[in-house]
């Protein structure tokens, strides 16, 4: 009877999950598939470090265990160029010095990337307005409400917000 490896795709390659369950997405990227971008800043869900997607949706791979993401699709920030091309919100980082040290970077980007598409999809934040809005503008005060699982200790918050706002009006239909 032949053996099925469960396995997960990360960045369009397919990687055989680890044996040990416990492993969490974020030990296995960083230290199981060499792909450090994600951070490790507090490990427990309180600071937005370790944010990457799952099939376009923003999660704090320090909460979660690979074997939970099998046969799911993960873009990490290493994921994110292509073509040698940084990815247009890299690119707005760098043009807004939207960092200082860069050790929230990969999270914030990975994050405003999956906040787009919240917002895309209609859903509602603590300070939306009307809740029943299908079409919600990105506001300073959704942007900053829906970045805010993002921490930077720079303190690099003005650079961030001008990146994400510039690149969300380039989006806009
Ligand atoms: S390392 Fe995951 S939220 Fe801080
Ligand atoms: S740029 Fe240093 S923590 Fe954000």
């Amino acid at each position: 009877m032949p053996t099925i490896i469960a396995s997960i795709n990360i960045n369009g390659a397919e990687y055989a999950l680890p044996p040990d369950p416990r492993v969490s997405l974020l030990d296995f990227l960083r230290e199981h598939v060499n792909l450090p971008g994600a951070k490790k800043g507090c490990n427990q869900g309180a600071c937005g470090a370790c944010t990457v997607l799952v099939d376009g949706e923003r999660i704090l791979s320090c909460l979660a265990l690979a074997v939970q993401y099998e046969g799911r699709s993960i873009t990490s920030i290493e994921g994110l160029a292509s073509d040698g091309a940084l990815h247009p919100l890299q690119q707005s980082f760098i043009d807004h010095d939207g960092f200082q040290c860069g050790y929230c970077t990969p999270g914030q980007i990975c994050s405003a990337i999956g906040m787009a598409a919240e917002l895309r999809r209609g859903v509602p934040s603590y300070v939306t307005a009307d809740v029943a809005d299908a079409t919600i503008a990105l506001s300073n005060d959704e942007l900053r409400e829906r970045m805010s699982g993002n921490l930077c200790r720079c303190g690099a918050y003005n650079g961030i917000v001008a990146a994400i706002a510039e690149q969300h009006a380039k989006e806009a239909p």
